[in-house]
């Protein structure tokens, strides 16, 4: 297979499987990020470990470089807008704290107060993945609501322009 249909058969693939937009914030040195993550999984039942890969051109992944922990927060289907500042904006350019409802969760990282389920974790080891960098996550926190309300997932917002070029 040629190299560009391999790309756009993975890239197909990929999509179908419409996997959930998860939100990751994280605070060092007094600075707050957090943006839009496509590219996280649990990887170990025990002990419990989950991965986030974040972009080395975004501003959360120049803070989560000097942080000691991340919260992951799962979006329900109807959180577009909060899919759209921190999916959509770069801190670069805004404060997307000022935009949404937040408060300091454990350690300082902050917790989007209107999600239906988050957790905050410790960042255990940081992989250099090429364009992007897995940040391996010990989960300390957090809250779940009920089961089977309805998650964002990425067909929802396959549309949205990343704030920042990867
Ligand atoms: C559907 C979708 C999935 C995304 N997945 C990721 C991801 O897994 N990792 C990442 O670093 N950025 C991802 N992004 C891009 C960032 O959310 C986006 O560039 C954001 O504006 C970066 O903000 P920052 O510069 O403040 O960190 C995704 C964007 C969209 C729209």
């Amino acid at each position: 297979m040629a190299t560009e249909d391999r790309t756009a058969v993975f890239d197909a693939v990929v999509a179908a499987a419409d996997y959930p937009v998860l939100l990751v914030t994280v605070q060092a040195d007094g600075r707050r990020a957090g943006c839009l993550v496509g590219f996280a999984t649990q990887v170990s039942v025990e002990p419990r470990r989950f991965l986030v890969g974040l972009s080395k051109r975004n501003h959360t992944y120049r803070v989560a470089q000097r942080a000691e922990r991340l919260a992951v927060h799962v979006l329900a289907s109807e959180q577009l807008s909060l899919a759209r500042l921190f999916g959509g904006e770069t801190g670069d350019d805004i404060d997307k704290f000022v935009h949404c409802d937040w408060a300091p969760g454990p350690g300082g990282v902050p917790v989007i107060n209107t999600v239906p389920s988050w957790f905050s974790a410790r960042i255990r080891d940081r992989y250099d993945f090429g364009d992007h960098v897995g940040i391996l996550l010990e989960p300390e926190d957090g809250a779940a609501s009920r089961r089977g309300a309805e998650t964002l997932h990425y067909h929802a917002v396959a549309d949205l322009a990343a704030g920042h070029a990867v």
